[in-house]
Parts: structure tokens; sequence; C-alpha cells
């Protein structure tokens, strides 16, 4: 697909209801119930704020959406700087439409947006083949870690890309989320 068809915006408030509807038809039976929860907690949490929620549109329907919220890093040794940072989760794109490039392009259009906004890192927890194409490297060997312990098999699951140069030297220690991302079941595979 030519995704100059597809206009990545800022979500607004009213496309709160097509952006719960994408993650269930993305996720699927199983997992899109966890996930729509998961988003309205998100949307919902004060300790989440700041919040960056974009979605692709394409003949004015939401096709993708991907949402950002605010984390805090926990030194594990003394230092005064606090990191400006976020945490990618989750990300959809609305099945008929998967492959097509719409993924890739809503994420490059965010993490511009993010960079330009002053954040300095962002995390995530994916599949290391897709967020590579992004400049996400594993995160763990840099010395941040997740919030809860990843299991060895996924260790490179849990990323992070620099969106300021060196900001990923210059922080150290654990990723504290927001309230409601902070349950271990979201941590586990
Ligand atoms: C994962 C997802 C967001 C990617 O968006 P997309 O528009 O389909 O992806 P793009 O067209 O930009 O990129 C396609 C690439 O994604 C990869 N990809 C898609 N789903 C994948 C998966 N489950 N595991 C690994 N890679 C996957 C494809 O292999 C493809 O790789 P290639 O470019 O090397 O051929 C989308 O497929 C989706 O919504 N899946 C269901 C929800 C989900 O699993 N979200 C995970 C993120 S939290």
């Amino acid at each position: 697909m030519n995704t100059d068809a597809i206009q990545v915006r800022p979500a607004r408030s009213d496309d709160r209801d097509p952006i719960l509807a994408l993650h269930l038809d993305a996720f699927g039976d199983d997992e899109g119930p966890v996930i729509v929860r998961l988003v309205e907690e998100m949307l919902d949490d004060p300790t989440a704020d700041p919040t960056y929620s974009f979605v692709a549109e394409s003949k004015k329907k939401v096709v993708g959406h991907v949402l950002f919220t605010s984390v805090t890093i926990e030194p594990a040794s003394d230092s005064s700087d606090v990191a400006n940072a976020q945490i990618l989760a989750p990300l959809a794109v609305t099945r008929d439409l998967q492959g097509e490039g719409i993924g890739t392009h809503l994420v490059n259009e965010a993490l511009k947006q993010l960079s330009a906004a002053g954040v300095q890192l962002v995390f995530v927890l994916g599949y290391p083949n897709y967020y590579s194409r992004f400049g996400f490297v594993p995160a763990g060997a840099r010395g941040l870690q997740a919030p809860y312990p990843i299991p060895e098999q996924n260790v490179d699951a849990w990323m992070v890309v620099e969106l300021q140069a060196d900001a990923i030297e210059s922080f150290n220690g654990e990723v504290k989320c927001c309230r409601a991302l902070d349950q271990q079941k979201y941590w586990v595979e």
C-alpha cells in the first residue's frame, strides 16, 4: 500500500470508540478484550501523563493506533537527571490492512513527533524483528531494566530507542510504568 494515503494525527476524544474497536479487531477474540481494557485503563490513568496517542486514518476511518504513556527510570546509582521517557503500548492495525506498511508508517511518524516534543527515550516490549526497523535495541543489556523480569527466552523483546543523542548512555536503572501497565501479567510473555 502507498502509505501517502494514510494520515497520521494525534487522537481526539471522539476517536476513543473507534480506537477500542480497532484493538478488539486487531488482537482477536482471545487477546482483544484484555487489550481493550488495558487501553481504557491507560487512557484514564493520571499516572500515565503525559500520554501521546496517534491514529492512522484512511478515508476518514481509523485504521491504526499507537499509544505512548509516561515512564520513570529509577536509577541504580545516584543520579539527579530525570529522563523524559515513554513506553509504546499497544500498537495495532486493523486486521484487513495488516502487513501493508501502515504500522511502520504510524510508528515512524509518531516517533518523529515525540522527538520534536523532547522525549529522550521510548521503551517497548515487542517483536525484536519488527521494532529494530525503528532503531529499537535490547534495553536490559544497556542497563535499563524492565519493571518485571522478562523470561530469558524473550529478553531481547524488552527494547529502547533513543530520540536524543546519547540518551541511552545517560540513564540506567529500572523502568517504572503507569499504574495501569504496572501489573506482572503484562510482562510474562
Ligand atoms: C503488529 C502490527 C501492529 C504491525 O503493523 P502492520 O501494519 O501489520 O505492519 P507493517 O506492514 O508496517 O510491517 C509488516 C511487518 O510486520 C511484521 N509483523 C506483523 N505481525 C507480526 C507478528 N505478529 N510478529 C512478528 N512480526 C510481525 C511482518 O512480518 C512484516 O515484516 P517485514 O516488513 O519484514 O515483511 C499489526 O500487524 C497488528 O496490529 N497485529 C496485531 C496486534 C499486535 O500483535 N500488536 C503487537 C504490537 S503491541
